[in-house]
């Protein structure tokens, strides 16, 4: 994607897009309303524009280089430098098998073949229905519970070669939920196997911080409460 030399006002502006800026007018004024500089905002706008579009084409990185005057150069080398940008098309899920160490210890290439298999597609391909896109990558920080895919930036424990299967399935069933919508993950859970064969989401539980006794025997005093977090504005509407 990236080029050699500045790369500026690569379409006319008959061509440029503005769907973006007219689909999440508040949500890009608040992100820019938080940043001393608009430049802050390129990851959160590529975002956006890598769900509303699926894929970051090179008229949406125009687009966000537009949106925050930024040199168009600059937006496409980001979107060069970060795997989780993609720009080329991808499937509704993005799935991506670790097969560092642990998880290969575990398993992860059995696996990697079975979903190769169910799928009809080696690595870095996507299905025919356009529904997966298969990559390995490298160690996704579970290593406790192996082996570990991502699909869509969400979590997928025990993952064995034996559940492929279920996998795939549960990913086809949940197509149209929040999370199958976003490529870039922006509503991304945790998920484990479960006694029916399938998987389900794993509660998250917020541990309130329980301070150590102070030396002299009195309890040490509470640490203010954090804010309650507010919604994010980088997440974009649901994508039709
Ligand atoms: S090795 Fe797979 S998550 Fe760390």
């Amino acid at each position: 994607m990236q080029g050699g030399g500045e790369k500026e006002s690569l379409l006319p502006p008959c061509k440029q897009q503005t769907m973006l800026k007219a689909t999440y007018a508040t949500q890009i004024e608040s992100l820019l309303a938080r940043y001393a500089s608009p430049r802050s905002v390129v990851l959160p706008l590529l975002y956006m524009a890598q769900d509303h579009y699926g894929h970051l084409t090179e008229e949406a990185i125009n687009e966000v280089a537009a949106i925050l005057n930024l040199p168009a150069t600059d937006v496409f080398e980001v979107v060069g430098f970060y795997t989780l940008f993609y720009d080329r098309p991808v499937g509704r899920w993005m799935v991506q098998v670790c097969d560092d160490v642990p998880c290969c210890y575990c398993g992860a290439e059995a696996l990697l073949d079975a979903l190769k298999q169910q799928l009809g597609i080696s690595e870095e391909q996507t299905s025919s229905d356009g529904m997966f896109t298969l990559q390995r990558v490298k160690c996704l920080a579970a290593c406790h519970r192996p082996p570990v895919v991502q699909a869509n930036l969400s979590y997928f424990y025990d993952v064995t070669a034996e559940r492929a299967d279920a996998f795939i399935r549960f990913l086809r069933e949940h197509a149209d939920t929040p999370q199958g919508k976003s490529v870039s993950g922006f509503y991304a859970e945790d998920y484990e196997p479960d006694a029916n064969g399938t998987f389900r989401q794993i509660p998250r539980k917020l541990v309130a911080y329980q301070p150590p006794a102070a030396s002299n025997g009195t309890p040490a005093a509470e640490p203010s409460q954090p804010a309650p977090s507010e919604p994010s504005a980088a997440s974009p509407p649901e994508t039709a």
